[in-house]
């Protein structure tokens, strides 16, 4: 929604969204919220992201084909690497998930991210996880932000 927002409409972007659970990936790929899920959205994004269908119990707020044929999701074990993906990425965004990993997975996975990620490319994780070891590879922005060298 922001990328469609703010980027000019000519602009060429794409976002492989990922999960291990199968359930997760089906339910985002549905694209189905309900008003009170649907609020939570910024008002400047409703009313072009969301188009108003009926469901069996109310409402439903579908996303529009426009958003959702920008998206790709696919099934991926982040505690398994190497990933089965080549790069080049602006930006990923793994929010807490990496603290249910052992150190050993995490800095292996956070390797991975630098593999992906384009010099100068952006890793966001959750508000309160921190990476530890990953100065040499990664520049701390702000809290949860990291820029690759
Ligand atoms: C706490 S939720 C975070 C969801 C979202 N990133 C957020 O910040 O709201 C953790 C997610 O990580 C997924 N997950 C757990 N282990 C994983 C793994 N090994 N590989 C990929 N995804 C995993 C879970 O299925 C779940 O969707």
């Amino acid at each position: 929604m922001v990328l469609r927002a703010d980027l000019p409409a000519s602009a060429d972007w794409r976002i492989l969204a990922t999960d291990i659970s199968t359930l997760a990936l089906q339910r985002a790929q549905r694209g189905n919220y309900t008003p009170a899920q649907a609020a939570a959205v910024p008002r400047r994004f409703q009313a072009t992201a969301f188009a108003t269908g009926a469901g069996p119990d109310g409402d439903v707020l579908r996303v529009v084909d426009d958003l959702k044929r920008r998206v790709l999701f696919r099934r991926l074990n982040l505690g398994r690497t190497p990933f089965p993906i080549r790069g080049d990425f602006d930006v990923v965004f793994c929010r807490n998930v990496l603290i249910y990993f052992d150190p050993r997975q995490r800095a292996a996975a956070v390797a991975e991210f630098h593999r992906l990620l384009r010099p100068g490319g952006h890793l966001i994780v959750g508000p309160s996880e921190t990476l530890l070891g990953v100065e040499d590879r990664f520049e701390r922005r702000q809290p949860a932000v990291y820029r690759r060298v």
